[in-house]
């Protein structure tokens, strides 16, 4: 027998059917709720919001689990590319050998970027971040690649393009802020090759790709590749609810990551723990700045709206700080302060009763920082690793059958009715 949840308000009992995902959490389907009763819910921050049912990423925050399509982030990490994984978001299956070959020629021949477009990156003024110059870029897009006559194709073609060229656009960003020549994506070079050598490669210096390198950005990639309806995916699927074409939603998107809260947190990180390296703070002290709650101060990547234990992302990740540093031979006081940081943080009450544990980010730009990557960089990378998430949940909210533009309720607070005062009446 099906289910069911009852609510008594004023007297009168309510019915209504309960949700269960093949994982096992629970819902409570209000889709009627406001009609029977009148009621609405409040839910600030979305904490205790399903905005819809999706079939792409499953996360147990209290048991530190993630999965993209059902397939563990461990085994991802461990063995597939960054090409199969996004093709697994956005097609719901790994490819075979022919679809990946197929896939890869795509990503090749879409490369390139509309070569007016260097001109707009040549007006922002220098020093801008990048994550707002991409997210304008990629709204731009659609000026440059008009929208074609088959839905199938429009939607093919725009997935491909945005794949293959926000990796060029953000190399591009760079070099130009540099004021160094751009350097064009190669045929003979993969995904992640092809972009390390866009962005380091110089006339004077040319790049040696070395595989360990690429494979530590693919694993970042992956790694960042989704997380179900996070900040910035919402904010995709709300944009994209008003039925708005695919670069608009992905720049949005964009926009949502940007904040430090968010997927800006890796950019944080580095900051905070270059501040306490050279000034010399002791790591206790910024565990106490966390406690005082008269201070607005939050330890940058510790944390997480669902996990309740340590994020899965950030064990592998740390795991490729060592092998990274190691493989370089290079040492970095910032692992160091990091690590001694966790350590305290860990042990500490507060951070046990918040369950606060370090996120994906506390580790993630040690292991840019290594590959040679600016600080503020480090959110575009997370962005580019993201796409392959924000397209497959907007795909996948495009063919839902219960989809509705997304139009939350507010309680209002504010003035009841008043009249309007003429100017010279007013005080
Ligand atoms: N440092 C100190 N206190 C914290 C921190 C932190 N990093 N994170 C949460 N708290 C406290 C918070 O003040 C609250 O205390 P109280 O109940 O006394 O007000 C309690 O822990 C519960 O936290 P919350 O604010 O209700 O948690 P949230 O789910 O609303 O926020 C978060 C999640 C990630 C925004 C937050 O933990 C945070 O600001 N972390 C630092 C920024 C960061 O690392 N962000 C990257 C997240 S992972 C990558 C991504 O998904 O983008």
């Amino acid at each position: 027998m099906e289910e069911t949840v009852q609510i008594v308000y004023q007297g009168k009992t309510y019915t209504f059917p309960l949700v269960e995902g093949t994982e096992g959490e629970r819902a409570i389907d209000i889709r009627r709720l406001r009609q029977k009763t009148g009621l609405i819910t409040l839910d600030p921050g979305y904490a205790n919001t399903g905005s819809c049912q999706s079939a792409i990423t499953f996360m147990d925050g209290e048991k530190g689990i993630l999965r993209y399509r059902g397939i563990p982030i461990e085994q991802l990490a461990e063995r597939a590319s960054f090409k199969e994984t996004s093709y697994l978001l956005i097609n719901g299956r790994l490819p075979n050998q022919k679809e990946l070959n197929r896939f890869s020629v795509l990503l090749n021949d879409h490369s390139l970027v509309h070569e007016d477009m260097r001109l707009f990156y040549q007006s922002f003024p220098r020093g801008s971040h990048p994550m707002g110059i991409l997210s304008a870029m990629v709204n731009a897009l659609r000026s440059f690649y008009p929208e074609l006559q088959s839905l199938e194709e429009e939607i093919n073609i725009t997935v491909t393009r945005l794949l293959a060229k926000v990796r060029t656009m953000a190399a591009m960003s760079y070099k130009i802020s540099r004021g160094h020549k751009v350097v064009y994506p190669r045929p003979d070079l993969a995904y992640s090759a092809n972009f390390l050598n866009m962005m380091f490669d110089s006339p004077v210096r040319p790049y040696v790709i070395d595989e360990d390198v690429v494979r530590a950005l693919e694993v970042f990639w992956i790694l960042h590749a989704d997380h179900e309806q996070n900040c910035s995916t919402s904010a995709v699927r709300m944009v994209g609810s008003g039925r708005v074409n695919l670069y608009a939603a992905i720049s949005a998107g964009i926009s949502a990551l940007w904040g430090p809260l968010h997927g800006g947190a890796n950019q944080a990180v580095i900051e905070m723990l270059t501040e306490v390296h050279e000034k010399g703070i002791p790591v206790r002290r910024l565990v106490e700045r966390a406690k005082d709650k008269k201070d607005p101060f939050r330890l940058m990547g510790f944390g997480h709206r669902v996990y309740k234990t340590y994020d899965p992302r950030a064990r592998i990740i740390k795991k490729w700080c060592h092998l990274l540093l190691d493989k370089l031979r290079s040492a970095d006081p910032l692992l160091d302060i990091a690590m001694e940081l966790e350590e305290i943080a860990l042990k500490d009450d507060y951070f046990i009763e918040n369950n606060l544990y370090p996120n994906v980010d506390f580790y993630s730009g040690i292991v840019l920082r290594a590959i040679g990557f600016p600080t503020n960089m480090f959110t575009v990378l997370f962005a580019i690793g993201r796409l392959p998430g924000w397209i497959a949940q907007w795909k996948e909210s495009m063919d839902d059958p219960d989809w509705r533009i997304a139009r939350p309720r507010q309680i209002y607070v504010g003035q009841r009715q008043c009249d309007y005062i003429p100017l010279e009446e007013r005080k």
